[in-house]
Formats: structure tokens, sequence, C-alpha cells
């Protein structure tokens, strides 16, 4: 039977208006106005696609944005120096410089230099300590995206034996420690694989839930899922393709169409995970915002 597909676009939109509602109750009974500033830099296509995105949802909110640009070759203590100022900017409640930096520059030296306070990516060592020690702060956006689509389509993970394909710092380890909090919407049973894993197979079968976050497109076959699993999406590769104008296509961690067949539930790519993933950014804004006023 073909699995019910997971409508990102569709849960983030609600999330989005519910973001809109909190910013103007905030504005109204504050005068205080969300901000949050993202950084790019370099000239890599997709991360312009999703910041373009991010910033055009944060107004659609009602969230001031602002986006901050910087030459591929730019170096590190520039980038360090506009965090410090951004850190110090009242206008701005989160921040979020968008990965991958370029090679020039140390990724954890420029996210260690943001606000814990002001971090609504989550990324900040704080606020994963925070997450592994159950009492989180701000969480991770594509972590929280899942997390909520799983529990607004009635895929609550509680209970349930949650296998997570892939261990970066950005979606496998914080989704494993989220899943696994003793609280509403996770209380998993959460295992941990990777593309090291010896019989993988073996691992992601056991799942009643299967995060696919390796980074590998199409790396998850229909016979490495149960039957009956909810498939959760998290990959976004960019395959070479000669019949599509644009000369490539969008395409998952996982197999789709196979193991559509043998899922009750997966999530699309696009159109999956990630308007999940800009929704969350919002709120984790919205809440930043709150908290600034002792919210
Ligand atoms: N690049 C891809 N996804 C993300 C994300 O969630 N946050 C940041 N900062 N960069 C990314």
């Amino acid at each position: 039977m073909a699995a019910e597909i997971i409508n990102g676009n569709e849960i983030a939109k609600q999330v989005r208006g519910e973001v809109a509602e909190g910013v103007a109750a905030l504005k109204a009974s504050t005068g205080v106005e969300p901000g949050l500033a993202v950084v790019l830099v370099g000239e890599d296509a997709a991360s312009a696609v999703y910041v373009r995105n991010k910033g055009r949802a944060a107004e659609e909110a009602g969230i001031y944005s602002e986006t901050y640009r910087l030459p591929q070759e730019t170096e590190q203590d520039e980038i360090v120096e506009l965090v410090r100022q951004l850190n110090a900017d009242d206008r701005f409640h989160g921040i979020l410089v968008q990965l991958p930096l370029p090679p020039q520059v140390d990724e954890e030296t420029v996210l260690y230099t943001i606000d814990p306070a002001k971090d609504v990516d989550g990324l900040h060592p704080f606020n994963l300590g925070r997450l592994a020690a159950g009492n989180p702060t701000f969480v991770p956006c594509t972590p929280a995206g899942v997390q909520e689509m799983l529990v607004r389509t009635g895929h609550d993970p509680a209970g349930k034996h949650v296998v997570v394909c892939g261990r970066s710092n950005i979606v496998g380890k914080p989704v494993s420690l989220l899943l696994l909090q003793k609280a509403a919407g996770a209380n998993a049973t959460v295992t941990v694989c990777h593309t090291g894993t010896r019989d993988l197979g073996e691992i992601t079968r056991q799942g009643d839930i299967l995060i696919a976050a390796a980074g590998r497109p199409e790396f998850i076959t229909a016979d490495m899922v149960k039957e009956g699993v909810v498939v959760v999406d998290v990959g976004i590769n960019r395959v070479d393709d000669a019949t599509r104008e644009r000369g490539y296509r969008l395409t998952g961690d996982v197999d789709f169409g196979p193991v559509s067949e043998v899922a009750a539930a997966i999530t699309p790519v696009p159109g999956g995970v990630g308007p999940m993933t800009i929704a969350m950014l919002l709120k984790n804004t919205l809440q930043s915002a709150r908290r600034s006023v002792g919210g």
C-alpha cells in the first residue's frame, strides 16, 4: 500500500501562522519586534536559496530580518567580528550563520562566538549541552522540525523505536537527544547508526520511525526498512539530471518510490523537512524575543 505523504509545507504554514500571531501579540504587549540576523558567506547556491527563504519567511511572520552577505574569501576574524557586533545589537534576538562556511574558516570558532542567548540555530555547545542534560533552551531547527512534524501528524515518538541514520552535529546527534527526552513529543527508544555501521540494514529495519540524515542520496533503500515504518527524510542532495532544464534534481537520503511502497508514512524531498527547519527558526526567534523581556 502506498504510504501517507507527510506534507511539510502544510505543517510549516501552520507553525508560521502561529509564530505570526505570537509576534503580533508580543509587539502589542511589549513593543518588542523580534529580530533575526542571518550571515551568509560565499556563493554556495543552495545556501543562497535557504537564506533568501529564511529572510522572506521572517518578514511574513512580522520578524525584522537582515541578511549580511560576505564574499567567499572573507577571513575568519572578520566573520567573528561581525558576529560580536550582532551579539551586541539589540535589534536582533536571533543570529544564524549559514553553514557550510568556506574552507579557510573554522566553523566551530564562528559558531562558538554567537551569544548562546541569541543562538536560535541551537548549535552552540551551551545549547547542545542543555539539550543533552535534558533541559533544552534552543533546540536546533531541523531536529525541532522533525519532532513537530511527527507529533502533528499523529506519529508521536513516545514508546517507539526511533532509528536515526546519521551523526552530524546539526541533525543526527541533536535529533537523537531530542527524541530521547523524558518529555511530551519524545520519550522514544533511540538508536543512532551511520555510514560506518556494520550490517546497517539490520539496525534500520528495527525502526518504527526511521530518520534518514546520512547526507547521501537515496541511501536508504526499501530492503532497509520495516513494513509500516514512518520515514523522515532529512537529506537534500543535488544529483545531476540531464532531463531537467537546470541540469540537476533534488533528492533525499531515501529511495522514495520503493520505500513509500513499504512505509506507512513518509516525508517527501522537497516539501518535507526543509520548510519545517525555517518554521522552527522563526519559532526560536520569537522565543528568544520573549525571553529578552522576561517571558
Ligand atoms: N545549513 C543547512 N542547514 C542549516 C541549519 O539548520 N543551520 C545553519 N546554520 N546552516 C545550515
